[in-house]
């Protein structure tokens, strides 16, 4: 997020009469694994009196991974809301997302909706608290928690940070081999786990991919940099290793006139 941006957006809202609602800032980006400057937003929407929500759908683990990468996400704890997944880098299976939010009260005050058939009472099926119909849109839900609880209790906080760490330093390998190849270009930096390159000779990065795919060998998806179609590389895989990462980038390099 370009900060300039975000503040001359504001006061050209704040002029026409019109109250923004809320700053989005995102802690990973889909495309680039790009984390936006949050404490430097954060500074700005408390200035303003804005709501700041983060979406870290995946960037959030990195709060979990080996300094200096645990400081990516740098100020997040000073959002409002926060929206994060387990069923991408923590490895827990579809469906498991989660949204943090501050306030409890509001949090309550927002979803609480109590008809006649679902009063509470002080003892009973209808008694105790918290009811969790109260903090969020579900009336009937599963028992999701239970997955994040089995995932960590298996593997633990400490291991499931060192497979996040793990998957940047592969990203950063896979930047470094594109780097040094004269068949590939990088389409943008690494910064976290993601890599994204296309061909020096330009074939088509959606050809790539599906060949790769259909052969079994890698599956990278493709995505669009600066108008450029490229493959994209997210390493989210406890398995993965450095290994997987050098043949991904050989089988790319064999279709693009590589060795
Ligand atoms: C940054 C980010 N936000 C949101 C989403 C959407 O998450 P979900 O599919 O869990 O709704 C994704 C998924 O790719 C993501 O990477």
């Amino acid at each position: 997020m370009d900060l300039a941006a975000l503040e001359a957006a504001v006061a050209r809202d704040i002029a026409a009469g019109v109250r923004p609602l809320a700053v989005v800032a995102t802690a990973g980006s889909v495309n680039t694994g790009v984390f936006d400057p949050i404490d430097k937003i954060a500074d700005f929407c408390a200035a303003q009196g804005l709501w700041l929500h983060v979406d870290a759908a995946f960037g959030f683990w990195t709060l979990l991974a080996d300094a200096p990468m645990c400081d990516l996400a740098k100020g997040i704890g000073r959002a409002q809301s926060i929206a994060l997944d387990f069923h991408k880098w923590m490895a827990v299976p579809y469906d498991c997302g989660a949204c943090l939010i501050s306030d409890k009260t509001l949090h309550r005050a927002t979803f609480a909706n109590r008809p006649e058939y679902l009063a509470s009472a002080n003892k009973g099926l209808a008694g105790g608290a918290p009811w969790f119909t109260d903090y969020g849109i579900e009336l009937s839900r599963g028992f999701r928690a239970l997955k994040v609880w089995a995932t960590v209790m298996a593997t633990g906080t400490r291991a499931l940070g060192a497979a996040v760490s793990d998957n940047i330093a592969q990203a950063k390998l896979m930047g470094d081999l594109v780097d040094a190849s004269p068949h590939l270009t990088l389409a943008h930096p690494v910064v976290s786990n993601l890599c994204c390159f296309y061909a020096v000779r330009d074939d088509d990065p959606v050809e790539i991919a599906a060949q790769l795919q259909i052969e079994g060998r890698v599956v990278f998806s493709t995505t669009l940099i600066d108008g450029r179609q490229c493959l994209r590389a997210a390493m989210v895989n406890h398995r993965t290793t450095s290994q997987d990462i050098r043949a991904a980038v050989k089988a790319v390099e064999t279709l693009v006139g590589g060795q």
